[in-house]
Parts: C-alpha cells; structure tokens; sequence
C-alpha cells in the first residue's frame, strides 16, 4: 500500500515538473504599453485570439475584435472591457471564409480607424467544406483570408510604423506538403482534415517570410508563431468519441488559453525582436523552421499562387 503511494506521489511530482517547464510554456515578460496604439485581432472572440484581445486591452490599446459572428463577439467585447477596464474594445465583423467580407471590413475599418499598430492574424479552422469563394475551407481561412487581409491593410501599418504583423502558425507545419496543382478540394476524411491544416500552416509561415522581404526598410515587421498546444474551442467540431478519446490528453497536457496567448502577445509586443522579421517563434524564443517551411522559392510561388486566388493578381 505504502509503496503505491510513493509511486503515485512520484508520478504527480514529475507530471507537475513537467507541466510547469515544459508544457505550460513561457509567459511574455515584456511590459510594454500599448496606449494610444490600435491592435486587430482576428477570431479574437474564443480561445487564444480572445486572451491575446485581453492582454492587448490591459495594455491600454485600442482593440479591434474581427469576428464573424456577431453575438459570440459582442459578449467578448463585454467581457474583455470588464476585465480589462478599457473601453476602447468594439467589434467589427470579418468572415475570412469570404473574400467579399474581407474587402469589406478593410474598407470599414480604414475609413473609421485612423491607426494601425499591430495585426494578429489569429483566426483558424480545423475542418471545413468549401469557402464562398469555392476554395478548401481550411486553406481558405487560415491562409487566403489573412493574406488578403493583410494586403489591404498593409499601407496603413506602413504610415504608422513602427507596426508589427503577428500570424498564428503552429508546429503542425512540420506535416504539411503544398501542391499547387491541387489546391482546392477540401480533405474529406479526418487525416486529409488534418493534412490541409498542416498545409494551411505552412502557407502561414511560408507566407510570413516573403511577407519579410516585402516589409525591408519599412519598419514593419512580421513574425509566425506557434503557440502551443492549447485547451480551446478548436475541438470543439469532434465526434463524440474523438473528444472522449482525448479528454484525457486535454485535461493533463493542453495549455490554457492564457498560457497559449504568450506567443502572439510576446510577437506583438517585446522589445528587441525586429531583426528576426519573417521568422518563427516558439516559446518566446526564434526557432528554425523544417527545411520546407523556409524553401524561398515555394515561398515566392505561394505568394503569386495566393495573389491569384484572392483577386489581387490576374494573369
Ligand atoms: N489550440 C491549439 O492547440 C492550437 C495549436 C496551434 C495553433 N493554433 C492556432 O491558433 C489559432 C487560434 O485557435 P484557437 O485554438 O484559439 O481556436 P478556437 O478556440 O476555435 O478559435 C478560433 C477562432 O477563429 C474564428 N474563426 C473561424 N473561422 C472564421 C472565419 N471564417 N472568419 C473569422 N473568424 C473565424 C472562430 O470564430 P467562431 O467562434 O465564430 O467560430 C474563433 O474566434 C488558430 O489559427 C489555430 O490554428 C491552435
Ligand atoms: C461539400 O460541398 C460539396 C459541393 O459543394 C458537396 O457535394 C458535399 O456534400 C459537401 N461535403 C460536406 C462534408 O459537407
Ligand atoms: C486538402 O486535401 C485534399 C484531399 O486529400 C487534397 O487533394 C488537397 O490538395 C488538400 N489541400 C490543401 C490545401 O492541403
């Protein structure tokens, strides 16, 4: 009997060891404020965008919540001002499965907002069908939307520079193959699922470092991020059974939301970092990335590929 409880007490102390080194990840020590300077979170309504949304607004910025749904925002706008007690949170709507809806939200926001300090491409799918545009879903959210997105916003954070560009990647990229000739049709069993968001995520890094060489001179700078593996509403398009198999894991090993916000908010805010533009980061820390996410002619590709596909291009 005495013996299983030192063997549980042993296991407790290395599974607490672990968590705390290891697994929770490593808190954003940078003080920075953000007064006077406006921030877009995008998917910032749940989950890491919306904990990245809060240290944003505890830091005195201007927060823009780009959401597509209306009601899930407005309760996180109420939430993040009460916690945060800065009034200067609103919500404006974006839904990156559609093309049309990010133009329109460009043009809303640069016609009412005169700033733009930092953009956190955030928002993330895992599955999906078909977007507006007749693109995969996953490819068109996580990597299209944001592109896009980011064009268009890209001369004002040049006018207020310094501005910062932060998009959520994740460590998934290490699984994703591009094929260019084959793009469009959405995975249809849970591996293809998972393998167009590895490719999703690639495209985010891929995407970050031509956006680097672009961004030369400007003081803009841009950064992809992995955050983790994060205890959000992500899982929340599980079967029954996946999420039951899961749990588990979940319960033990997953990050908060607040711990998995650290990356993004160290990207957005720590002093010092503008060299590593267009890089990786993982644990407040640069990280090199597979050979295949930093293959600068895939990277060039991509970006002709992607300009095509949102309109931006048209030969
Ligand atoms: N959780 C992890 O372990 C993990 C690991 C690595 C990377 N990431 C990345 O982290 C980012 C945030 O994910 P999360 O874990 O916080 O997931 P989440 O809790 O599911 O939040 C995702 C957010 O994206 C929004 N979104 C989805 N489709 C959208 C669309 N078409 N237009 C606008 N917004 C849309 C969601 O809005 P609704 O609430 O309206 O659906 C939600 O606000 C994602 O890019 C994800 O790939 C997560
Ligand atoms: C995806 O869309 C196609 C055509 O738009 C449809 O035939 C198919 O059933 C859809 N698949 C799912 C899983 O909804
Ligand atoms: C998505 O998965 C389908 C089926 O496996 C594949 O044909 C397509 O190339 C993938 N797309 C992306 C962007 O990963």
């Amino acid at each position: 009997m005495v013996s299983y409880i030192v063997a549980a007490a042993i296991l407790v102390a290395i599974y607490v060891v672990t968590y705390y080194n290891f697994l929770k990840g490593i808190p954003c020590r940078s003080d920075t404020s953000l007064r006077g300077k406006t921030v877009i979170v995008t998917g910032a309504n749940t989950g890491i965008g919306k904990e990245t949304a809060l240290d944003m607004a505890r830091r005195g910025a201007r927060v823009i919540l780009a959401c597509r749904n209306k009601e899930r925002a407005e309760a996180a706008v109420f939430d993040i001002r009460r916690k945060s007690g800065n009034n200067q949170v609103i919500f404006m709507h974006l839904d990156l499965a559609s093309l049309k809806s990010v133009r329109a939200f460009a043009e809303t926001f640069l016609k009412s907002e005169p700033q733009l300090h930092v953009l956190i491409n955030n928002a993330g799918v895992g599955s999906g069908n078909k977007t507006v545009d007749g693109y995969n879903t996953v490819l068109g959210v996580n990597h299209l939307g944001h592109f896009l997105l980011t064009h268009l916003l890209l001369d004002r954070l040049k006018q207020c520079a310094p501005s910062r560009i932060v998009t959520v990647a994740s460590m998934m990229y290490r699984f994703g193959k591009i094929d260019f000739s084959n793009l469009n049709p959405p995975g249809k069993s849970f591996i293809q699922q998972m393998r167009n968001y590895s490719c999703s995520k690639l495209c985010n890094i891929l995407f970050v470092r031509e956006l680097a060489n672009c961004l030369e001179g400007t003081k803009v700078t841009c950064y992809s991020v992995h955050p983790g593996v994060v205890n959000t509403e992500a899982f929340r398009y599980m079967k029954f059974w996946q999420k039951m198999l899961f749990f588990p894991f979940v319960a033990l090993f997953f990050r908060t939301p607040t711990d998995g916000a650290q990356m993004s908010i160290y990207c957005a805010v720590q002093e010092g970092i503008e060299k590593f533009s267009g890089r990786y980061f993982t644990n407040c820390k640069v990280q090199e990335v597979l050979p295949h996410a930093r293959d600068d002619a895939v990277a060039r590709k991509l970006w002709e590929v992607s300009e095509r596909m949102v309109g931006l291009r048209s030969y």
